[in-house]
């Protein structure tokens, strides 16, 4: 198991939660703006518009976007890889950066859970650079809201990546995560 760094809090205050932001599922006309999202966040892999249509038409029930003001200004991707139905993995995660801090991520990851159903015991995987602290810090936020262990483990090592130079991927893991029991918790942190 590998170690890993607690990152300090960056904005914790309830203040910061207290944007207002509709959580929904993504729909065809959102894709353009996840692959904007996605390269705007300077970290991201930028994948084709055909992917983000894919996402919005096939996935929409793992996927959310958060919208302020009327403007999406963040996206989460997620599926349940065929051969592992009890494995959510939470693909690609982006938040404009005038928007960051604010719970906005943390906010479509449990309106997301919450749309699963009750009493199913599942796990959730990411994969994350060693040099993100910001999104270390969502999936340990993420894995305190359910008290649920969260583990991490080599991923997709850097030589997967070749010729393209990329940072190695480890894997995270959150689980077992049972919804039922943490469905009056979860209210303070879905959409408003
Ligand atoms: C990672 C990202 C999605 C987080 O979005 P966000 O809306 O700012 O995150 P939240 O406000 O919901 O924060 C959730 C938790 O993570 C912590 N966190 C978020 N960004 C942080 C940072 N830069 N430094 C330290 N902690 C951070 C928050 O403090 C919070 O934990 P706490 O409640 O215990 O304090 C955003 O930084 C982003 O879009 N980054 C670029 C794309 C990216 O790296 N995606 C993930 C790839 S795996």
């Amino acid at each position: 198991m590998m170690e890993l760094k607690t990152p300090a809090r960056h904005d914790p205050t309830a203040a910061a939660t207290a944007l207002p932001v509709a959580i929904r599922r993504p729909v065809l006309a959102d894709a353009g703006t996840l692959e904007s999202l996605a390269r705007e966040s300077e970290i991201l892999d930028v994948n084709s518009r055909y992917l983000y249509l894919l996402l919005c038409r096939d996935f929409s029930g793992t996927c959310r976007v958060a919208q302020c003001a009327g403007k999406v200004v963040g996206f989460v991707s997620a599926y349940f890889p065929p051969a592992q139905p009890h494995v959510l993995f939470v693909w690609q995660i982006a938040v404009a950066k005038e928007y960051r801090g604010k719970a906005v991520a943390l906010r479509m990851l449990m309106d997301l859970l919450s749309g699963l159903p009750d009493n199913q015991s599942f796990t959730i995987e990411a994969t994350i650079t060693p040099s993100n602290g910001a999104s270390q810090a969502l999936f340990q936020r993420l894995a305190a809201e359910f008290a649920c262990p969260l583990r991490v483990d080599q991923g997709f090592p850097e030589a997967l990546f070749a010729p393209a130079a990329h940072e190695s991927e480890r894997m995270f893991y959150i689980g077992p995560v049972v919804l039922g029991s943490h469905r009056g918790s979860m209210k303070e942190h879905t959409s408003s």
